[in-house]
């Protein structure tokens, strides 16, 4: 197979093919853009996550700031921080996001989700990605950060830029996430400076106030983490949730099941976190030369490890290409990642699709998708529709 080009518009619309045939014949590999090493299979992936030392996360940071872009916050933050520095930081945010955090928001998110199903559901034909999937996830980061409700349509726009960077290979993309990017920077620094003027019950506040080993979050790092979470916590929720009602329109017999069996509704999540990851690559840069199934990658060569490969990999998952809530080891995807930077916000994201799914599916039989070709977002590592416009059918009562 000639080098494979990740950003080709046919290995975007369907990736899976592409990948199954590389992790066959050649599941260490060099694609375009750039010549990055691409990793198929499942073990080599966890094998790396495994191993930051030697697949450093800088090579997140190098695409999230390329050189066009100038700063990016977001690439010197958590997710990007080496072994020892990350301890530190993520010690002083996890308790935000612990179980005791996630049961706090709980009612609130089923209020919030109720609240959007029933208009979506009255208004029937909708495009669920502006109505539903995006809208959900802005008000819970929103209420969560202390946002006031007159940024919720800039949210939109820096979410996509930041989603975007490494997708943006026009002079207008890079402008549009140059411009965005400043935006948003603005916007977070005035939040900081007012919370610590006068602290609220926010998630802000709360971080503002942490401290671990008598040492607390600079100012700098907050600014990182809180540019983080945008991406972070709103783009792949919204994926997410973008996803699953895809799959309800693609797979009406787990409708019914999922709707009066709650252990269903959860399966049925899990497996469209497994099938149609809303993120389907991680990025790492090789500190030496390392060995991966064979093959010897070079030192400082960037790695593209594949989760939509790997969730799909038959040496992991049997029958991989078939869509099988509650199939065998079905929480061992590697949608959230693995190792020291396995995503913080996994409870928020499962509380998120579980209630979004139990507020829709109370009111709906079903749904249609009313375009048959879905228009993915252009990026290397997001995937899900970037609109979806679909006919909620609701329950006859
Ligand atoms: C990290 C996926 C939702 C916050 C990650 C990583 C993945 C991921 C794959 C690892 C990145 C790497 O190793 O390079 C997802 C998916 C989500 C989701 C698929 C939704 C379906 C959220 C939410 C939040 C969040 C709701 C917070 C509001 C984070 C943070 C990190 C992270 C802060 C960095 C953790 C660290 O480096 O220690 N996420 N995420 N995520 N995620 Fe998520």
């Amino acid at each position: 197979m000639a080098r494979l080009n990740l950003l080709a518009p046919e290995v975007q619309a369907n990736p899976y093919p592409f990948l199954a045939e590389l992790q066959r014949s050649s599941p260490v590999c060099q694609v375009d853009p750039n010549g990055a090493w691409l990793v198929t299979r499942y073990e080599d992936m966890v094998a790396a996550l495994k191993d930051p030392h030697r697949f450093s996360s800088e090579g997140l940071a190098l695409l999230a700031e390329p050189p066009w872009l100038g700063s990016n916050p977001s690439a010197r933050s958590l997710v990007t921080a080496e072994p020892v520095r990350h301890g530190k930081l993520r010690t002083l945010v996890n308790r935000a996001f612990g179980v005791t955090g996630m049961a706090r928001l709980e009612a609130l998110v089923r209020q919030l989700a109720e609240e959007l199903a029933t208009e979506a559901v009255l208004r029937r034909e909708v495009d669920f990605v502006e109505e539903f999937a995006f809208a959900l996830p802005r008000a819970v980061i929103g209420h969560m950060l202390g946002l006031d409700r007159s940024v919720f349509p800039k949210l939109k726009r820096w979410g996509t830029a930041m989603a975007v960077v490494s997708a943006a290979t026009t002079p207008e993309m890079q402008a549009e996430v140059r411009d965005a990017i400043a935006e948003m920077g603005h916007y977070l620094d005035e939040i900081i400076e007012s919370r610590r003027r006068e602290p609220h019950e926010d998630l802000v506040s709360d971080l503002l106030r942490a401290e671990v080993d008598g040492q607390q979050l600079s100012r700098e790092d907050l600014v990182r983490f809180l540019f983080l979470l945008l991406p972070a916590g709103l783009e792949t929720t919204t994926n997410l949730l973008g996803n699953m009602a895809m799959y309800l329109a693609r797979h009406p017999e787990h409708v019914e099941k999922a709707r009066t069996d709650k252990a269903h509704a959860v399966n049925f999540i899990e497996e469209v976190l497994r099938f149609e990851c809303p993120i389907q690559a991680l990025f790492r840069l090789t500190s030496t030369d390392v060995l991966v199934g064979g093959t010897t990658i070079p030192q400082g060569s960037m790695v593209i490890l594949s989760s939509a490969a790997a969730n799909r990999d038959e040496r992991q998952f049997s029958e991989p290409e078939r869509f099988l809530p509650g199939r065998e080891k079905q929480t061992q995807h590697l949608a959230f990642g693995h190792g020291i930077h396995f995503c913080l916000g996994t409870q928020l994201a499962r509380m998120e699709a579980r209630l979004g799914l139990e507020a829709l599916l109370s009111r709906i039989q079903g749904v249609v998708m009313k375009r048959g070709e879905v228009q993915w977002i252009p990026s290397l590592a997001v995937r899900g529709p970037a609109v979806l416009p679909v006919e909620l059918l609701p329950l006859a009562h």
